[in-house]
Formats: C-alpha cells, sequence, structure tokens
C-alpha cells in the first residue's frame, strides 16, 4: 500500500468512493454524483495550482484519497487550504485515512502552507477522530450549514496551523 499524487486512470475509483458518500452520507453536502469528467479536471486543477491531491494505492486499487484547495477566494487566503478525505467503504479503520493526511501534512508543511482547515458535517466521529489524531482544533461551528436527507446538519471547523511564522510589518 502506498500514498501517491492523483493520476488521471484514478478518476473513475475516485467518483465511485465519492459517490458512495453522496448517496448514503451527510459527510458530503453534494447531492449529485460526480462523473469521472468531474473527478479529472479536479485533479488537473489541483496539479495546476499545485494543491495535493493523493490516493492510498494498494496494488493498483484505490483505497481511498485526499485533497487540498482553496479555504475561500481572495489573496489573503492564499496560504489557507481546506482538507477532504474519503475511504472506500469497507475499507475504514485500517489506517488509511492516516497515511493519507500523514502524506498530506508533509506535502502541506514543505509547500509553505500556514493553516489547514477541515469543515466536518456533524455528526462525523471518525473524521474528527482522525483531524484530532494529526492536531487539528475545532475552532468554530456554524449550525445548521447544510440540508440533506431532510434534515439540517451542522458544521463544525476543525483548523491546524502549520507553522508560527510571524510576517514582516
Ligand atoms: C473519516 C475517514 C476518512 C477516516 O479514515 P479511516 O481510514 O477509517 O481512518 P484510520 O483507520 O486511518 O484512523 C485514523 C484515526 O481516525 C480516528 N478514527 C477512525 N475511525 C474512527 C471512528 N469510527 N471513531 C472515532 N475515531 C475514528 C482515530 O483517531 C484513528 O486513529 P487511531 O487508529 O490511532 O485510533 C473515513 O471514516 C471515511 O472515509 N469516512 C466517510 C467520509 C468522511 O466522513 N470523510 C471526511 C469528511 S470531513
Amino acid at each position: 500500500m502506498n500514498v501517491r499524487p492523483a493520476k488521471d486512470a484514478d478518476a473513475a475509483e475516485i467518483a465511485f468512493i465519492f459517490n458512495h458518500y453522496v448517496a448514503t452520507s451527510h459527510s458530503t453536502f453534494v447531492t449529485e454524483p460526480a462523473d469521472t469528467p468531474l473527478i479529472l479536471e479536479m485533479i488537473a486543477d489541483s496539479a495546476a495550482l499545485g494543491h495535493p491531491f493523493l490516493v492510498c494505492d494498494d496494488d493498483g486499487d484505490v483505497l481511498g484519497y485526499a485533497y487540498a484547495r482553496r479555504f475561500r477566494q481572495g489573496a489573503a487566503y492564499d496560504r489557507t487550504l481546506e482538507l477532504s478525505v474519503y475511504v472506500r467503504p469497507g475499507a475504514h479503520e485500517h489506517g488509511i485515512g492516516a497515511r493519507l493526511y500523514a502524506a498530506m501534512m508533509d506535502q502541506l508543511r514543505a509547500d509553505g502552507v500556514h493553516s489547514a482547515v477541515a469543515v466536518i458535517a456533524l455528526p462525523n466521529d471518525a473524521s474528527v477522530g482522525l483531524h484530532e489524531k494529526f492536531g487539528f482544533r475545532r475552532v468554530g461551528t456554524i449550525r445548521e450549514a447544510g440540508a440533506k436527507f431532510g434534515r439540517w446538519f451542522d458544521v463544525g471547523i476543525w483548523q491546524y496551523l502549520l507553522s508560527d511564522e510571524s510576517l514582516p510589518n
């Protein structure tokens, strides 16, 4: 098993994993399935912007993926990235999320990213546990931020500061 950058050939498996959660879970607020071209576009955008898009590869099978993207628009946000991670149904609790995050955090540090953010629709003990294992702390809550399956969900904001760098005045 190894963690490596996503390739175009992974797109269909990534779509399969994501679409499981689109259909069954509030862990994503997306409600329409993603097709392979959309994932190809995400992989290409990440590469163009230099944002990590990683997969956990087990002998050619994608067991999970994680990627980082801008948190919000506006140049002042350039060094804050929002993370997402999804592990293949049936492959949970085998250390795949942790492998992806270990590689992700290494890459974010190497890239000079200052702040990593995760927006977690609650409840989600597994995602909270994963993020807190990697040092993220809860910094806020947006109440009833999304509606899916006929009910409201709060989202919690978790953050990890990768550096204590101060900026020149
Ligand atoms: C969240 C998710 C990515 C975790 O991946 P995973 O491969 O199952 O996690 P790992 O086995 O690597 O576990 C890493 C840590 O996460 C935490 N964790 C994982 N599953 C957990 C659970 N069911 N309850 C509480 N903590 C859990 C633990 O802290 C664990 O560390 P430990 O093994 O030292 O106790 C996975 O559950 C998933 O894909 N969930 C659905 C999609 C999702 O919610 N994505 C996040 C959106 S914000």
